[in-house]
């Protein structure tokens, strides 16, 4: 099995990836930062000197890198079985609006138009060995929806809602995929809380550190527990979607356990459609331009 897996280089992702190679399957991990990639290719060797890894370049905030990434996939003719689209950002503390080189809120493009691209310029490749996609959200989706009428948070910002909004985008994108491409397996999931990983750096740095290694310690879960709703949505031994969490309560800790169905911002299928049509016309409008 050949499997792609996002955000790699940290934290769920590189938990998510070690896990896949010491299974035996050979693990694309497109990176932003070659350093970092480098160094999770060599720590899973740590563990599984012959897990078979490769490296290619990836940044989800630029369109022109995300179809790089996709045209050198595709050109490369190897098949793409498992597609685990687990990179993401969050910019809590950081009370600054960002917005990319290609003027879209970072979030936004990051978190959900970046891997909508990806997904979309692979399709064909994906068609073609009936992949299963596998698509890592956040508690943050149960509380906040697409508005609409404010897609890039120009009127109201604040990190948490961007992020909030960004992954119940991605999440609308997932379902629509499953809805449009009977070949593709689509699967869900979220890690519930994970304090030690690179996520939210800024929050990370304002918070005292007795305090930061206490949540380490003692709140949610460590990132090979958090790995495990991800991995279970990537052996699901079912076509129609499934959503996995951690099965503490209210999701935040624990192993992985299967939810009755996904959050409920991200089940509207009118909804998936416009995601779906929006991810189109972006993507397609700045490569016109
Ligand atoms: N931690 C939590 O409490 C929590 C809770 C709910 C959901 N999640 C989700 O779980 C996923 C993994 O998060 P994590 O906690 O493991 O965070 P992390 O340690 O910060 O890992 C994030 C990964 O995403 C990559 N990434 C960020 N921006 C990118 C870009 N523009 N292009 C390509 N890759 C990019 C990072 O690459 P670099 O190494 O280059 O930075 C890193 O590999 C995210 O989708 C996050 O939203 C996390």
């Amino acid at each position: 099995m050949r499997a792609l897996v996002t955000g790699g280089s940290s934290g769920v992702g590189l938990q998510i990836a070690r896990r896949l190679a010491a299974s035996g399957a050979e693990v694309v991990l497109p990176v932003r930062d070659r350093d970092r990639g480098a160094q999770a290719v060599d720590a899973i060797r740590a563990e599984a000197p012959a897990a078979r890894l490769a490296l290619c370049d990836l940044d989800l905030a630029s369109l022109d890198s995300v179809r790089a990434c996709t045209a050198d996939l595709v050109a490369g003719g190897a098949p793409l079985d498992l597609v685990v689209l687990n990179a993401g950002v969050v910019l809590l503390g950081d009370p600054a609006r960002h917005v990319t080189g290609d003027g879209f809120e970072l979030h936004f493009q990051t978190n959900f138009l970046g891997h909508a691209a990806l997904v979309l310029g692979l399709l064909p490749r994906l068609r073609d060995s009936a992949a299963r996609v596998v698509v890592q959200s956040s508690l943050a989706s149960a509380f906040f929806g697409v508005r609409w009428d404010d897609l890039q948070r120009e009127r109201r910002y604040g990190a948490l809602r961007a992020y909030g909004s960004s992954k119940t985008a991605l999440g609308l994108f997932a379902l629509e995929l499953a809805r449009r491409e009977p070949l593709l397996s689509v699967h869900m999931c979220h890690p519930g809380v994970v304090p030690a990983t690179r996520i939210a750096p800024d929050a990370r740095r304002r918070v005292w550190p007795g305090v930061r290694d206490f949540a380490v310690r003692h709140l949610g879960n460590p990132p090979a527990a958090a790995a495990l709703p991800a991995l279970a949505a990537a052996t699901a031994d079912a076509a129609a979607p499934m959503f996995f969490t951690p099965s503490g309560p209210l999701q935040i800790a624990g192993r992985r356990a299967r939810a009755r169905r996904p959050f409920r911002r991200i089940s509207d299928a009118e909804a998936g459609r416009r995601v779906w049509e929006l991810a189109g016309q972006l993507t397609t409008r700045r490569r016109a331009q």
